[in-house]
């Protein structure tokens, strides 16, 4: 087990486009288990490279059965809109109210280069669309409506 740091919203890292993953080696795969270790411990939904200072196309998402791991991934498809309450690892302690689609489906290459879809709902589709703006730079700060207050926030925790 190996965590990587996770980078905050203030490194120059998180607003950089990152490029295409073109070798499917030891390399990605040693990434792809180390951001798993350090997604389940810090208890996140989602993780791309970039927030471990990587500028790669690499994000995983937890859909609540399993942990995806999409490598050069984009968003094919989505669906009607949900405005919710959305975090960030690299954002602590703050949260913004974003509008995303209700339904996302990506296609996205596994960690052996081999392609694949995964579709999700709700948080699911939240995420993808969340750790896939982060490998252009965008931080959810950046699309949000507006922050959650104090007040709005202790509700939610209700
Ligand atoms: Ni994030």
């Amino acid at each position: 087990m190996a965590l990587r740091k996770i980078l905050s919203h203030l490194n120059p890292a998180l607003h950089k486009k990152c490029k295409l993953v073109e070798n499917f080696d030891d390399k990605l795969h040693k990434l792809l288990d180390d951001m798993r270790d350090t997604l389940v411990e810090s208890g996140g939904v989602g993780l791309a490279a970039p927030q471990v200072g990587i500028l790669r196309r690499v994000v995983l998402v937890d859909n609540g059965e399993e942990i995806l791991e999409l490598i050069n991934p984009t968003i094919v498809a989505t669906d009607g809109e949900q405005v919710g309450p959305e975090g960030c690892l690299s954002v602590e302690g703050k949260y913004g109210l974003v509008k995303r689609p209700y339904y996302a489906k990506v296609r996205a290459q596994d960690r052996n280069g081999n392609w694949f879809e995964a579709e999700g709902e709700e948080l699911t589709a939240r995420c993808f669309c969340h750790e896939l703006d982060h490998l252009d730079g965008i931080l959810y700060t950046k699309v949000m409506e507006r922050w959650l207050t104090e007040e709005e926030l202790m509700a939610d925790e209700d």
